[in-house]
């Protein structure tokens, strides 16, 4: 067991293990998200980066910890629903709850491709696939700014039928996305490839409850990182719906999402933000 509270005892790589195509010496929001999550897949550069941002804005690891429930919460949710196929984009550092064990509990044969552009988290993800879910998931490296290659890829083809209802995951990493890459065409493209029945779900940050000075210390310490980050309003972010219906209660913080507890909206807004699940029209 790893210090992380994870299943799995991910080693960690320390920077002269790195594989040689991953800069340690810039923080990357995968592993600056690792360590928000307690994780121990980062490097010095990205603990700095998280250091930084908890001391900007104190309650980051809890914004982390909310959104990492929500997508727990939504999956569960998806999988009740009766998807059988979940396409998870920016899947993140294999952590607790993991998108195809969550599914998977519900449905065993629940079939997951999980695709990051971060080749870390393809390390690790696919250690974790070598032993777990063989031919219901698998992790493929792609970007989701080039949506046509996530669609034509081999492995998503083989593995999701483009017939049936197919879920796409977009948790905490659309914000990574800038307005010039054109996000809502992203949208567009990945839509058009679902069939009627299908669902998004989105979580994004959002600055629409932070002071402004915070907001502006946070978007110095990601624009350093990798991928800068892009915070959106509630309204930004609804337009990333476009052709869904939302299902109830609609975008809101992370926690008021099918809250499996009692939350307030005080504690809710310490989240940084927005989440929600449309079903295709
Ligand atoms: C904050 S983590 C979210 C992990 C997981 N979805 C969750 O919410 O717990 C964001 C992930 O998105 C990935 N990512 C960022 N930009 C990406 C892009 N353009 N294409 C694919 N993955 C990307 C990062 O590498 C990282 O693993």
């Amino acid at each position: 067991m790893s210090d992380s509270g994870s299943e799995w005892d991910f080693t960690s790589i320390s920077s002269d293990r790195a594989p040689v195509n991953i800069d340690t010496t810039v923080a990357h929001p995968a592993r600056m998200y690792d360590y928000y999550l307690g994780g121990k897949d980062n490097f010095a550069a990205d603990r700095a980066a998280a250091d930084a941002a908890m001391a900007a804005a104190p309650g980051m690891e809890l914004t982390a910890r909310m959104n990492r429930a929500f997508l727990g919460r939504a999956v569960r949710f998806l999988a009740e629903s009766g998807i059988k196929q979940i396409i998870d984009i920016g899947t993140g550092i294999p952590t607790a709850g993991n998108t195809h064990q969550v599914a998977q509990e519900v449905d065993p044969q629940i079939r997951v491709v999980y695709i990051d552009n971060d080749p870390m988290v393809l390390i690790h993800a696919r250690a974790l696939m070598e032993t777990q879910s063989q031919g219901t998931t698998t992790v493929i490296q792609a970007d989701l700014r080039e949506p046509e290659a996530i669609l034509a890829h081999p492995q998503v083809r083989s593995l999701i039928d483009f017939t049936r209802p197919i879920a796409v995951n977009l948790v905490a990493i659309l914000h990574f996305i800038k307005d010039e890459e054109n996000p809502r065409e992203i949208l567009k493209t990945l839509r058009e490839a679902l069939p009627k029945g299908s669902y998004l779900v989105v979580s994004h940050c959002t600055l629409d409850f932070t002071p402004p000075e915070i907001g502006a210390a946070l978007r110095e310490i990601y624009n350093k990182a990798t991928a800068p980050l892009v915070p959106r309003t509630h309204a930004e972010i609804l337009e990333y719906f476009e052709g869904f219906e939302l299902v109830e209660p609609g975008l809101v913080l992370p926690p008021l999402w099918h809250p499996d507890r009692i939350v307030s909206q005080e504690e809710a807004e310490n989240a940084h933000f927005y989440a929600g699940v449309g079903r295709l029209l």
